[in-house]
């Protein structure tokens, strides 16, 4: 079944994000006026298990989508005969997940007689600097940095992007939240790990930097966490205090400079990439994009590294390097003025979809 014909200029998009654990919705004008942006977190739901549970995911989806749809809609003070087109995201995520929210977005599109744009969750946060008042000059290197993802592209146009490297293992948002949790500092990790890890010495441990002098722009984290948990457990058997029962905490001195170091490892990691795929692809402006991106110590490190290797490195807004549903209606503006719709027979894919943006 093929979509809906756009009555007019595509302008006002809707937009759906239900790729992993947070439902949003928003609606942009032009791909770069956010009018909304409405997140429905269900962190609260995943933290007992201290991590996503793609089941639950599922069902929370289904209860906050209509609402937060709602939520979207008042806050922009846009009715839905106003839209132009309902944006999805239909790929890579957890499958549950984007059945849930596509189905939503083909039954809103079908109803409002709009047409529906397909839209890939990386592409978005690659494209989501748009949203922001930085105007990064194309083609530009945007690394994509968060707890499913860690993938390098060359933003060649809005429209055409290619992977230049990913992690071969762990995501590195996974990695910290999977050492966090070792650690019980609680789900998820990050901006514990930062908090704590902010002011302390990131040279106390000296952790693996992954795949650093390989000639490849893959990353790999896995290693990482092994050594992380390996020191832990070493140091406190040293201690002598383990006797088959659960290890006591660290000193919090000790677990800040073993987070600082362990941090570092994974910036320096990150950085060190990144700025060796711009200088071998000849980009000289680096986005740096999704929920890792508002790390304080990857913040200032690719800032300085870049900066002194004569790059423009631009952040989008902490609110839009996590997700959000606003990436999706701005990342579809792009598609839409191309006229590339889908069908309602459209299908969302867990894997990266080919060809989707
Ligand atoms: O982009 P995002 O919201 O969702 C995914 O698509 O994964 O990213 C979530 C990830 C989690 O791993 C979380 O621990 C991490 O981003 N994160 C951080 C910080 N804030 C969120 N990692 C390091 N420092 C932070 N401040
Ligand atoms: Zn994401």
């Amino acid at each position: 079944m093929t979509a809906t014909a756009p009555r007019r200029p595509v302008r006002l998009i809707l937009g759906i994000e239900t790729s992993c654990d947070e439902t949003a919705a928003a609606v942009v004008e032009g791909g770069r006026r956010v009018l909304s942006s409405a997140v429905a977190s269900q962190v609260a739901d995943h933290r007992p298990y201290g991590g996503v549970v793609p089941e639950i995911a599922g069902r929370k989806h289904l209860e906050n989508l209509a609402p937060i749809v709602q939520a979207a809609l008042d806050e922009a003070g846009v009715a839905p005969e106003q839209l132009d087109a309902v944006a999805v995201t239909s790929s890579p995520g957890l499958m549950g997940a984007l059945l849930v929210g596509t189905s939503f977005g083909k039954a809103l599109a079908l109803g409002w007689g709009v047409p529906l744009v397909e839209v890939n969750h990386l592409h978005a946060h690659a494209l989501a600097i748009f949203l922001g008042p930085a105007r990064p000059r194309l083609p530009y290197l945007a690394l994509v940095v968060s707890g499913g993802h860690t993938t390098l592209f060359r933003v060649s146009s809005t429209l055409e992007l290619s992977i230049l490297g990913q992690t071969r293992d762990d995501a590195a948002g996974e990695v910290i939240d999977k050492v966090a949790k070792f650690l019980g500092l609680g789900y998820p990790g990050g901006p514990e790990v930062d908090r704590l890890a902010t002011g302390a010495n990131p040279q106390a441990v000296r952790f693996p930097r992954g795949l650093a002098t390989a000639p490849t722009l893959d990353f790999s984290f896995s290693g990482l966490k092994t050594a992380v948990i390996s020191h832990v457990l070493r140091t406190r058997r040293l201690d002598g205090r383990l006797n088959g029962q659960q290890p006591p905490a660290l000193p919090e001195e000790q677990l800040r400079d073993l987070l600082a170091s362990f941090l570092e490892a994974v910036v320096d990691t990150l950085v060190g990439k990144t700025l060796r795929a711009a200088r071998e692809h000849g980009l000289a402006t680096v986005v740096v994009s999704g929920g890792v991106a508002a790390n304080t110590r990857l913040r200032e490190k690719m800032t300085a590294q870049g900066a002194a290797a004569g790059l423009r490195v631009l952040f989008p807004g902490r609110d839009l390097c996590t997700d959000n549903a606003a990436m999706i209606a701005g990342a579809a503006w792009h598609l839409a003025r191309k006229r590339r719709f889908a069908g309602l027979d459209m299908r969302p894919s867990a894997k990266m979809k080919p060809g989707s943006c």
